[in-house]
């Protein structure tokens, strides 16, 4: 419901104002509606392009905005307790940790927010995930196994033999999504003949590509002898890492095959450069579905008493520089 509504529900005569009024649902003819976006990391271009596509689902149906970074759990739940306190209806979040998913169900009761959960899937005490609270995001696993298959592929293609070749998992395993996208890659990678000892792991400390680098780098120098790798990790900025710790030590696009997860700017400007670099592609996933349908969702939700699916899985399709352009129209980006 919006501004416009209400101007004309005082137009109209009792009767038919009253039965407008009933059939808008949850909200008073008063009251805009406003959404809260929340996400962990503002500055990764993947929740920037959230936040656009969520900007254009407002501005289609009426609806204000406002968008939060919630880097940690304190700023988390000010943010909440902010959103109510601007009158919002609710919120979809991304948390800086699944772990809070708890916190984020009894705040947004306590205050009657409504919420919807996008990437990373909350998950209660006990590591389940919250079922009252709808979610949108992809099969971290299924993802992944694209990303080893297009590794396993392209090692095919240059003559890599899979006994030769080392694969950097730059993992981040106390995130679900993280772990299973990283071990999709792995099993692919496996199941391509790559053997199980080959697969190092790095483990990054946070979510960017400061902390994937510094991982690579540990595991570049521990494993000196081996002459080209394939990378792989949970979003790009991940291998985007990876391969500029390669690059510090000399191995460039013939040595280093990187597959990431996004195919957001992070992605779009390495397929830019004149040259090829060591990332090979990326399987692209749908920013926009993620912006738009989970806040037009939230919409629903309060202006129309629709309840949103309780999960949504997105699917993605693997980007290179050769294909980036088709790509990028078939998702609509
Ligand atoms: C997680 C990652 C992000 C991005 C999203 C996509 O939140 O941390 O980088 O890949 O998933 O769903």
């Amino acid at each position: 419901m919006n501004i416009k509504t209400s101007i004309w529900t005082r137009r109209l005569p009792a009767a038919a104002a009253a039965l407008a009024l009933c059939t808008l649902g949850a909200v008073h003819a008063a009251e805009p509606v406003k959404i809260g976006f929340l996400v962990k990391q503002a500055e990764e271009p993947w929740f920037q392009d959230e936040w656009k596509y969520a900007e254009q689902a407002a501005h289609d149906k009426g609806f204000a905005l406002v968008k939060i970074g919630v880097p940690n759990g304190e700023k988390m739940m000010a943010a909440i307790d902010n959103l109510a306190a601007q009158k919002a209806q609710g919120f979809v979040i991304c948390a800086p940790d699944v772990k809070l998913g708890g916190a984020v169900a009894r705040a947004a009761k306590r205050q009657s927010l409504k919420v919807i959960s996008v990437d990373d899937r909350l998950v209660d005490g006990a590591g389940k995930p919250i079922s009252g609270i709808p979610h949108m995001g992809i099969s971290g696993y299924a993802i992944g196994t694209q990303v080893g298959q297009a590794l396993a592929a392209e090692m095919k293609a240059r003559g890599w033999k899979p006994a030769d070749t080392g694969a950097l998992r730059i993992a981040y395993d106390q995130l679900p999504t993280g772990r299973e996208r990283t071990m999709g890659a792995a099993d692919a990678l496996k199941a391509a003949g790559l053997p199980a000892a080959n697969v190092y792991d790095a483990p990054q400390t946070k979510t960017d590509t400061e902390s994937a680098y510094n991982a690579a780098n540990i595991a570049f120098t521990k494993h000196p002898a081996i002459k080209h790798w394939v990378t792989f990790g949970l979003n790009d900025e991940a291998v985007m890492g990876a391969v500029r710790a390669a690059e510090g030590r000399g191995m460039r696009a013939d040595a280093v095959i990187g597959v990431g997860i996004g195919g957001s700017k992070t992605a779009m400007n390495e397929f830019t450069k004149p040259a090829a670099t060591g990332f090979f592609g990326t399987v692209m996933i749908s920013a926009r579905r993620h912006g738009y349908e989970t806040a037009a969702n939230m919409y629903e939700w309060i202006a129309h008493n629709k309840v949103p699916p309780a999960e949504t899985q997105t699917a993605g399709i693997l980007m290179t520089r050769a294909n980036q352009a088709k790509v990028r129209a078939e998702m609509g980006q």
